[in-house]
């Protein structure tokens, strides 16, 4: 398996994702909080990339049964239901709604990959969860008649994995996200990586007892941290207490992330 990693949300415009897995990583906060919300119940979660896309959706769907949620400058968006805490998303807030998301970077770079053949959401909390559902989609051999003698192959081979970063910009939490997530495919598979997976992938090896020291100077940490957001720093930064496993379906007009659980995969 292959894997690379583009550094931004920006990066990821333009390039060509077909025959790919795309792997989106916004640990602070966007993909954390999708992975909760649908860990606490929410039928789905509609990632649009404007405050005036959430609006329209909204204005089409059911209001007693639909929720607003999302940031500006990491702050809740006047009129919607929910901000950006992943610590808003609780079962009682979420449980059996939709949540129109929109946030900065995140749910830009969830746009970014859909021509994918298959996109996935990661964070710190779901991320062996996730390196488990990618795995389990490889043929079990390189073999080409592995379809005929009936290993059917879902996913795909090549995996890229997304930062989504912030405004513009590489951001340390999603490249840690990252190196853990390949260090955890690399215990199940023959993985290559090229040089940024590389470098990420030896980060997190050098930091995997303490992801909050590692990650002491991220501009972004650093600013959630200035803002009072320290109960949902510490929240992100909790690995693989989560199964849920996001994946963006197009089958719709807008795209929808559902969890695994509860599948039959
Ligand atoms: C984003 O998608 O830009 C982030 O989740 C911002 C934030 O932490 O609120």
């Amino acid at each position: 398996m292959s894997i690379s990693v583009i550094s931004t949300a920006q990066q990821a415009q333009g390039i060509d994702f077909s025959g790919k897995t795309a792997i989106v990583i916004d640990v602070l906060r966007a993909t954390s909080v999708i992975t909760t919300a649908l860990e606490n119940g929410a039928q789905e979660v509609v990632p649009v990339k404007t405050i005036e896309e959430a609006k329209s959706l909204f204005a089409t769907c059911d209001t007693s049964t639909t929720l607003r949620g999302g940031e500006r400058n990491a702050l809740k968006i006047e009129g919607f239901d929910l901000g950006n805490s992943p610590l808003e998303y609780t079962q009682e807030r979420v449980g059996g709604k939709t949540v129109i998301l929109t946030t900065t970077n995140g749910t830009n770079a969830i746009n970014n990959v859909k021509g994918a053949d298959e996109v996935v959401l990661a964070c710190f909390r779901n991320a062996a969860a996730v390196a488990d559902y990618i795995i389990r989609r490889l043929p079990r051999c390189d073999s080409p008649t592995d379809d005929a003698v009936g290993l059917s192959y879902h996913g795909s081979r090549d995996v890229v994995i997304v930062c989504a970063g912030t405004e513009g910009r590489f951001s340390l939490d999603d490249g840690l996200c990252a190196g853990m997530l390949i260090e955890l495919m690399k215990q199940e598979a023959e993985v290559e990586t090229d040089d940024l997976g590389l470098l990420l992938s030896r980060f997190y090896n050098e930091s995997k007892n303490n992801l909050l020291n590692a990650l002491s100077g991220c501009y972004h940490l650093k600013r959630l941290f200035a803002l009072g957001f320290y109960d949902d720093i510490k929240f992100c930064l909790q690995t693989n207490c989560v199964t849920a496993v996001p994946l963006l379906e197009s089958r719709t007009l807008h795209s929808r992330i559902v969890s695994l659980q509860g599948s039959d995969r």
